[in-house]
């Protein structure tokens, strides 16, 4: 017994950063980051009453769907035009922080898809508006009530999918997955589970982080392996990117600035949703898997890479507009360059394995598209 234990602590004992957690805490640090399971075909509401087969078809529809011009009102964007399969499903047109859509800008940065429906799986059930920036929408597939309206450039988001899909382009398939029974209820409520179902494929998991955090010691470098013991230690970040999708599934105000060309001069985050005063300038934690691949970071992309967004941290977050609502936590931290440095290494090491490639292919149905107005 007790030279297995000894034999189980020898295993870190070459590794000095784990060994500056005591076992204990190292073992909690397994738990808390204990790789999540890939999601599972079928969107969380209709486990159970859905085969695995309908799941699948469903996916495949969104998918053909989210590469579909015809959803927006002058034919000109799709959801992949702001969420590129190629570039990990963000905003890569311009290096401009916000969005363009069909008429308007966004006024937002692009949030990845990528491990969108592992963010369905793992909020916690009594605080699951987690989708966008400013958290208000509970499933990734709901996001097409914001999407199709401004961005896609419709005023009647229901009657621009309806009408997509009543089609002879879709409805044959439309018809397929949903059924007869299905076809009676509303079109919009079972289009946004294809696209629950679609964006559920699209996970990136197994990074070096996760071999390293199951107990592969050489999983990642030694830097790296410093940045994560000042990730959870003095540089604070755990605080709130903990869990296995390094989110806290909560809003904080770090104080990043309303700054950059078609960034409007405020934006109140999650305070639209509640308000309440507290919520002003509160966004959601955003998830730090593929966090190297998804530049600009922030909710108006206001940084270009990840040394901009630690010296941010570095200096105590910014400043906000409405007093007493910035995060207690964003204070000066007392960090080394090499410390910085450590923490990007850090942060390359939740780089996962590419979406297959199967759910990245365009495959909407060519067919002639007309202005609606
Ligand atoms: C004009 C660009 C644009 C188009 C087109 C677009 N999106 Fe987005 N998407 C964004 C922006 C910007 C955000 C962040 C919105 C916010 O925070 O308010 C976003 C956020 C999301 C999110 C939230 C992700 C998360 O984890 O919080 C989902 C899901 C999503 N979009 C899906 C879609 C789907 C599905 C379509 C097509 C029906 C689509 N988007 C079309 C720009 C776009
Ligand atoms: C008080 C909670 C909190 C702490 C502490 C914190 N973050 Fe964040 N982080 C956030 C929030 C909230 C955002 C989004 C802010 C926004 O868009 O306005 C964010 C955004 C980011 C982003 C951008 C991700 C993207 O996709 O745009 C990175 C990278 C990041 N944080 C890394 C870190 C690191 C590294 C640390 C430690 C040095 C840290 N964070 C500490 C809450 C926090």
């Amino acid at each position: 017994m007790v030279a297995a234990m000894a034999a189980t602590h020898c295993d870190w004992s070459d590794d000095r950063v784990v060994e500056s957690f005591t076992p204990d805490q190292w073992s909690k640090l397994q738990a808390d980051y204990a790789p999540p399971g890939a999601p599972t075909a079928c969107p969380p509401h209709v486990q159970g009453q859905w085969s695995a087969a309908k799941c699948q078809a469903a996916a495949r529809l969104g998918q053909q769907l989210f590469f579909e011009t015809r959803l927006s009102s002058n034919c000109t964007v799709s959801c992949a035009t702001c969420h590129d399969p190629d570039r990990w499903f963000i905003d890569s047109r311009t290096a401009s922080n916000v969005s363009s859509g069909a008429i308007t800008f966004t006024g937002r940065n692009a949030i990845s898809l990528v491990n969108g429906g592992l963010k369905d799986d793992l909020a916690p059930q009594d605080q699951h508006e987690v989708f966008t920036w400013g958290g208000h929408y509970t499933s990734p597939g709901s996001v097409l009530r914001l999407a199709a309206g401004k961005p896609m450039g419709n005023e009647d988001v229901e009657a621009a999918v309806d009408k997509v899909i009543r089609s002879p382009t879709y409805w044959a398939t439309y018809m397929g997955v949903f059924g007869v029974t299905d076809s009676q209820s509303s079109v919009l409520a079972n289009i946004e589970l294809a696209f629950d179902a679609y964006i559920r494929q699209l996970s990136s998991l197994d990074a070096p982080f996760d071999r390293f955090i199951t107990g592969r010691a050489d999983a990642i470098g030694e830097d790296a392996q410093r940045g994560f013991g000042l990730f959870v230690g003095k540089a604070m970040c755990a605080e709130c990117h903990r869990g296995p999708l390094f989110s806290d599934f909560r809003f904080h105000a770090t104080g990043v600035p309303q700054a950059g060309a078609n960034v409007p001069a405020t934006d109140s985050g999650h305070q639209k949703w509640t308000m309440q005063p507290a919520d002003t300038g509160t966004f959601l934690t955003p998830t730090l898997r593929n966090a190297t691949r998804t530049a600009p970071y922030m909710h108006d992309g206001w940084m270009a890479n990840l040394a901009e967004v630690i010296a941010f941290y570095r200096a105590g977050g910014g400043s906000v507009a409405a007093p007493g609502t910035l995060d207690l936590l964003m204070e000066p931290l007392d960090l080394s360059d090499q410390d910085v440095t450590s923490l990007e290494a850090f942060l390359a090491t939740l780089d996962g394995a590419p979406v297959p490639e199967t759910w990245t292919q365009d495959t909407h149905v060519k067919a002639p598209c007309s202005v609606a107005r």
